[in-house]
Parts: structure tokens; sequence; C-alpha cells
């Protein structure tokens, strides 16, 4: 525990694993109580926090209003308060705009951007009492367009426009909202992805990666007094890989980037 414990609430959703373990973990040093909310795994992460009292886990559906409702609910009546609410949550599928399924893309819209709003809604008459922070957890897609993650970007650039409608509508309350972009971060869910993929050996060979850590820290400071002044901004998190025009290889040495983008070239393993 670095910081000093205090009574301010954190709520962190996906948190029971991977960047949003990382956040609520950079909060609860910083002397946050943390509501870890997840659909699956927010008790068992929950308790392995210690001090386990400052810690509560949450079973949260973030695209559904009547979850969030409960969850708020359960939070509220624990803790009395919430200072922080980080909308991290979300998933990373791969489509083109002509091979999105409608069901793909209302399940991710529902998770990477309905989620938010629905928590921003539930979450705002206490984050007004206490003049708190949301944070988006979007991503350099939302504005570095990438081939093959059409409906993730879009959902990751519609959390952007939220993300400044919401700082712009709640100036006068206080309430600060800010997008935190990561690049490329080595988590459980991006496992699956990267293996699902025919990359297995993921994230070797893959430079510049962002931890979960560095997340933490950055939504940890973005909470400070210094950070309230932050307001309606993405803070990238990418080495510079938003800035490159060669955004999706900027991190790969060339023998992985031929490995990951041309296997065709693939070279002869070494004996
Ligand atoms: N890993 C990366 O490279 C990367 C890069 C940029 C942005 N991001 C973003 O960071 C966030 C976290 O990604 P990650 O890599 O840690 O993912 P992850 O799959 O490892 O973890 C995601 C967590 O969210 C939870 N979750 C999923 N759907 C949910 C739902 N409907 N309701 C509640 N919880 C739900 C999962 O149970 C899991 O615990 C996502 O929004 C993702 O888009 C990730």
């Amino acid at each position: 525990m670095d910081g000093k414990l205090d009574d301010r609430v954190a709520v962190v959703t996906g948190a029971a694993r991977g960047i949003g373990l990382g956040i609520a973990l950079s909060l609860f040093r910083a002397g946050f109580r943390v509501a870890i909310a997840d659909i699956e795994g927010a008790a068992a992460t929950a308790s392995t926090f210690d001090p386990a009292d400052r810690a509560m886990g949450v079973t949260l559906e973030v695209s559904n209003a009547e979850a969030w409702a409960n969850a708020v609910a359960r939070i509220i009546e624990r803790w009395g308060r919430i200072d922080v609410l980080v909308n991290n949550a979300g998933v990373s599928p791969r489509s083109t705009p002509e091979s999105t399924e409608e069901a793909l893309w209302d399940r991710t819209m529902g998770i990477n951007l309905k989620g938010p709003w629905l928590g921003v809604r539930a979450c705002m008459p206490w984050l007004k009492q206490s003049r708190g922070s949301i944070i988006n957890i979007g991503s350099t897609r939302a504005t570095r367009p990438m081939r093959g993650l059409f409906v993730y970007g879009v959902s990751k650039a519609g959390l952007l426009g939220l993300t400044r409608q919401v700082a712009v509508e709640h100036l006068e309350d206080g309430v600060t909202c800010n997008m935190v972009a990561p690049g490329w971060v080595d988590t459980p869910g991006e496992r699956v992805i990267q293996a699902n993929y025919g990359r297995p050996d993921f994230p070797i060979g893959v430079q510049n990666l962002t931890t979960s850590e560095d997340v933490g820290e950055a939504v940890a400071y973005l909470v400070t007094p210094s950070g309230k002044k932050v307001n309606g901004v993405v803070l990238y998190l990418d080495s510079g890989l938003h800035a490159a025009d060669d955004a999706g290889m900027v991190y790969l040495p060339d023998v992985a980037r031929h490995r990951y983008h041309q296997p065709q070239n693939r070279p002869e393993p070494e004996s």
C-alpha cells in the first residue's frame, strides 16, 4: 500500500483480470476502496486483495441497465459513495464491414459502448456528490483504424465521442471524463485472441508492449488533484504508435513483422 488509506471508492469494470485488474491494483495501492465489477471471477479476484475488506467483488454484465442498478446499490449499501468509475470491460472481435454479423455488432457495441454509458448514468448521482472522475479504456484504434478490426474500431471511436460529450455535459459538476488508450497489452484475453489468429507465441517478438500496470498508473494519476485538470482528452499509452503511419507494425522488429503480418514470408525456424 503506497497511498494513505481513505474513504474514496473506485468502481472498475472488467477488473477480474488483465488491464482492469492492473487498474484496480493501482487505485487500491493509492488508497482507494475498490469494487471489482466483472461478468465472471469478480469475487475470487477481490479475495486476493489485502486488506480484503477494502475490495469487493460485484458480478456485473455491463451492457445491462438493471445489472448496473443492482451493482451500484450494493456498492452504496456497503461503502456509501463512488468517487471513480473506470469503464474497462471490453471485447475485441476481428471483423470487416462485410463479415460483421448483426449479432456481433450488437454484442460489441453493447459491451464496449452502451456499457460505459450505462455505467456513467448509474454512477453519476454519486460522482456529482464526490466531484469524481470517469476514465474510459479506449484504444489507439479509436483514432488509428486497422484493417480487420471494424466493429471494435467503431466501438472505440464511439467511446471517444462519449468521453468528450460526458466531459462537456458535466463540466460544472466537477466530474471529469477522459479516455486512456493503450497500445498492445499482454493480457489473458489478448493471448486467446492471438492464439486464435495463429500467433500462439504472442507476445514474443513484440516490442514496446504497454503493461496493465502502466495503464493502472495513468488512471491513478488522472484521479489526483493535478490529474483532475485533465478533462475530455485521450491519453495514449502506446509509445507513439498512434502518431505513426505504419500503425500496426511499429511494435515489431523486422523478423517478427514477417511472422505476424505476412505468413507466406515466415522465415524457416532456426535449428
Ligand atoms: N490487451 C490489449 O492489447 C488492449 C489494447 C487496447 C485496449 N484494450 C482494452 O482494454 C480493455 C481490457 O482488455 P484486456 O486485454 O484486459 O481484456 P481481457 O479479456 O483480458 O479482460 C477483460 C475482462 O472484462 C470482462 N468482461 C468481458 N465482457 C464483460 C461484460 N459484458 N460485463 C462485464 N465484464 C466483462 C472479462 O470477464 C474480463 O475479466 C478492453 O476494453 C480492451 O478493448 C486492450
